[in-house]
């Protein structure tokens, strides 16, 4: 019979209260349900800033940048501003909301293997700390821009190391056959960097690269850190220009089930990544080294939150399995469907019972692949109504959730000393019809 849900895959404000009830931040985390509804995207604002803050000790000041793809809203943007972090945005859209919120234009880092000539534009106009470029295209572009009277951007030139990493295919990039960035081992990136030292509409300010994501194998880092210190000493020696920053990426994976809680911790993945970089730096004769910055997603935002969920219907096929269907699904968390991506299921109302049941917890969408864990332990009376929680989705959740099936997108709400706050609100039917032109038509 499996145990109660491992605290450790819980924000770290968790604890079970004397009626075997789950409390974060204060908060009654059933009640969180019954107030705000289900689906419901709740994140634990401590446990942010404390993972913020460890990033912050372990690599200094103006070394980090918060992914924002991992989650953004303009809560989280202030939040991200207000720890000392960078923001990474990977598109206009994720630059909009990072702005619209207060982000300083001077601390973010702006990505994207195909920006536009508009989403461009608007990160020059607004002065972005550093743009990220991806291809000689996008080299193009910048020149005309810069050429139309915009101002020169810092630039770091994005390369694919050719690493593997340990993670699933579709979130692995640094290796050769990438969508992303310059090719390092048949030269492209080398040509990439010194067509930017030349330009006059560019300022090379370093290298960049991101090898994937979910990494719990650390040794790949050391290997991406040696191909891009080496190919930043080849190009500082053709410019005559020292080489200011690299960038290793995001990538540090997280504990989803508790037979990952052994997962590397912020603070081993950032011992290792610097060992292993200022070795790659010295054997590279970089000397000093570029200044070192990264740029985590899921391991800020993944541990700090919750999805709660309402029980819709249970389907016993006797000999077969049991289907236990919530009132969300592949739209408020479409990585199981994507990646196979496993998570675990309890109720915050009995954190403690015994979990002899093995289910499968079903979305409502019309998609048999629909199933957001696979194995689900729940006690034994788990029951049309309950509220069921799944731990560790606080990153690339509510961020690629979708209106499939035109399901409303959930509220996300932050928690902390007793308090919750709705940050986004939930997505009601007329927001679901507010692109429909049909009431338009015969005008
Ligand atoms: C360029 C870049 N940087 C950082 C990240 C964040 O990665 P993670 O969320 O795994 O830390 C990603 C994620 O895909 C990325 O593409």
């Amino acid at each position: 019979m499996a145990a109660a849900i491992a605290l450790g895959l819980l924000p770290r404000s968790a604890r079970v209260d004397e009626g075997g009830r789950l409390v974060i931040g204060g908060c009654d985390v059933e009640g969180l349900a019954e107030t705000f509804g289900t689906p419901l995207y709740v994140y634990c604002e401590a446990e942010l800033r404390a993972r913020c803050g460890e990033y912050r000790d372990a690599f200094g000041v103006d070394a980090v940048s918060y992914a924002g793809k991992a989650f953004l809203c303009g809560a989280m943007a202030r939040l991200v501003d207000e720890e000392g972090l960078r923001l990474d945005v990977a598109t206009g859209g994720e630059l909009h909301v990072a702005r619209r919120a207060g982000f300083p234009a001077t601390r973010i880092v702006y990505h994207g293997n195909n920006k536009s000539e508009a989403e461009l534009r608007a990160g020059l106009e607004q002065g972005v700390g550093r743009i990220v470029v991806d291809s000689f295209d996008e080299l193009d572009r910048i020149e005309r821009l810069v050429a139309d009277g915009l101002p020169a951007p810092r630039v770091l030139v994005r390369v694919t190391p050719g690493v593997e990493a340990h993670t699933h295919e579709y979130i692995a990039t640094g290796a050769d056959d990438s969508k992303f960035g310059f090719t390092v081992s048949n030269g492209t990136a080398r040509e990439a960097a010194l067509r930017v030292a030349k330009s006059d509409a560019m300022e090379l300010t370093g290298f960049h690269c991101h090898i994937g994501s979910q990494i719990l194998v650390l040794e790949s880092f050391a290997l991406a850190a040696t191909v891009v210190a080496d190919l930043a000493a080849e190009v500082a020696r053709q410019t005559g220009a020292p080489v200011d920053e690299i960038n290793l990426g995001g990538g540090l994976g997280v504990p989803y089930t508790a037979d990952e809680l052994d997962a590397p911790s912020i603070a081993t993945f950032a011992a290792t990544v610097r060992d292993a970089y200022a070795r790659a730096c010295r054997g590279a004769g970089l000397d000093p080294a570029p200044h070192l910055t990264m740029e985590a997603g899921r391991s800020i935002a993944a541990p700090a939150g919750i999805t709660l969920y309402a029980v819709g219907t249970v389907k016993e096929i006797p000999g077969v399995r049991t289907y236990v269907a919530v009132d969300g699904g592949m739209s408020d968390n479409p990585r199981p469907a994507t990646y196979g991506a496993e998570y675990e299921a309890f109720l915050p109302a009995r954190v403690t019972a015994p979990r002899p049941l093995t289910v499968a917890v079903a979305g409502k969408h019309c998609e048999q692949g629909d199933i957001l864990v696979r194995e689900a332990h729940l006690p034994a009376d788990t029951a049309v109504d309950d509220v069921l929680a799944t731990p560790v989705t606080g990153a690339y959740c509510s961020s690629m959730a979708s209106n499939y099936n035109l399901v409303p997108r959930p509220a996300v709400v932050f928690v902390g000393d007793g308090r919750a706050r709705v940050v986004v609100r939930r997505e009601s039917l007329d927001d679901l019809v507010d692109r429909d032109e049909f009431e338009s038509e015969g005008d």
